[in-house]
């Protein structure tokens, strides 16, 4: 299986830090965001990835890319460990990218695809959403598909007051974490909300995901939405909303990106001690 992962938004959330910095290299403690979603899909085995870019993202081509004068560098310093390190990165899949010219969202990006993938089933992961499990999350949905056909997505109870910054589900459980869905919609008022259950960024998807894609008109932020996309697909074919097991940290805004690099520098075996200590000093002394 292929996966694609789109990267193209304009971190509007973040700026001015994403005025000249793609929001998917944000720093979360050793690496940039990206760089999870990139080794989930390696720990899946998938080995073919498309990275749909737009202007101003080069950085994420070269974070993948050989870098000759580090390697040389590193070589001759010695740095055995972090010359590794670095080639590993450079080798860990076969990269595609793929520009969106304009910004039409994430259906149109996820559209792009098209031609890379052909007519096979295929992973959508987000580029700026970090999930950590003990099975990764785009492997619990692909085992899913494998089962039951179909496509299948990755949710989650969201908190009310978050509601509108997710597409939510409509589903009938069919058991303890599988829900076929009935509906969906984009970024709803907590009003509207059909479920509390959210898309957490992590699709495995039938090919006719594509045809349905042109068939979408813009909608939410006249933007055109691959979840409204979806919700065409599950009048035609069945779609499966997984409540996946694990942790997915939402780097979608400032704060979520905070807390994140707050709490996996916590759980970092070297720097967890230090900041920890450091942080304790610091919320007596700011309280
Ligand atoms: C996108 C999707 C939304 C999903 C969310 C998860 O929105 O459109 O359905 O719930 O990702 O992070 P975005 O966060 O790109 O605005």
């Amino acid at each position: 299986m292929k996966a694609v992962i789109p990267a193209a938004g304009l971190g509007v959330r973040f700026l001015p830090l994403t005025k000249d910095q793609p929001k998917e290299m944000l720093p979360v403690v050793h690496k940039p965001t990206i760089q999870y979603v990139v080794e989930e899909a390696v720990a899946a085995g998938i080995d073919d990835i498309l990275i749909i870019t737009g202007r101003g993202k080069r950085s994420i081509e070269d974070h993948f890319d050989r870098s000759i004068e580090l390697e040389c560098a590193l070589d001759q310093n010695g740095r055995r460990k972090e010359l590794a390190e670095v080639m590993r990165i450079a080798n860990m899949a076969t990269i595609h990218y793929v520009r969106q010219k304009v910004q039409r969202g994430l259906g149109d990006a996820v559209l792009l695809a098209r031609q890379h993938i052909g007519d096979e089933p295929f992973a959508v992961m987000l580029g700026d959403t970090i999930n950590l499990s003990a099975v990764p999350v785009v492997r619990q949905l692909m085992d899913v598909r494998k089962e039951m056909g179909g496509s299948v997505i990755a949710v989650e109870p969201v908190p009310r007051d978050k509601v509108r910054d997710y597409g939510m589900i409509k589903g009938a459980r069919i058991s303890d974490r599988l829900y076929e869905i009935e509906d969906l919609v984009e970024k709803p008022s907590p009003e509207d909300a059909p479920s509390d259950l959210g898309i957490t960024g992590t699709y495995v998807l039938s090919p006719r995901i594509f045809d349905c894609l042109e068939r979408t008109p813009p909608g939410r932020g006249g933007e055109v939405q691959l979840t409204d996309a979806l919700r065409l697909l599950s009048k035609e074919e069945r779609v499966y909303g997984l409540q996946f097991e694990g942790r997915r940290y939402d780097i979608g805004d400032k704060l979520g990106w905070l807390k994140t690099t707050m709490e996996l520098g916590l759980d970092d075996p070297e720097l967890g001690p230090p900041l920890r200590e450091h942080l304790r000093a610091l919320i007596s002394q700011k309280t």
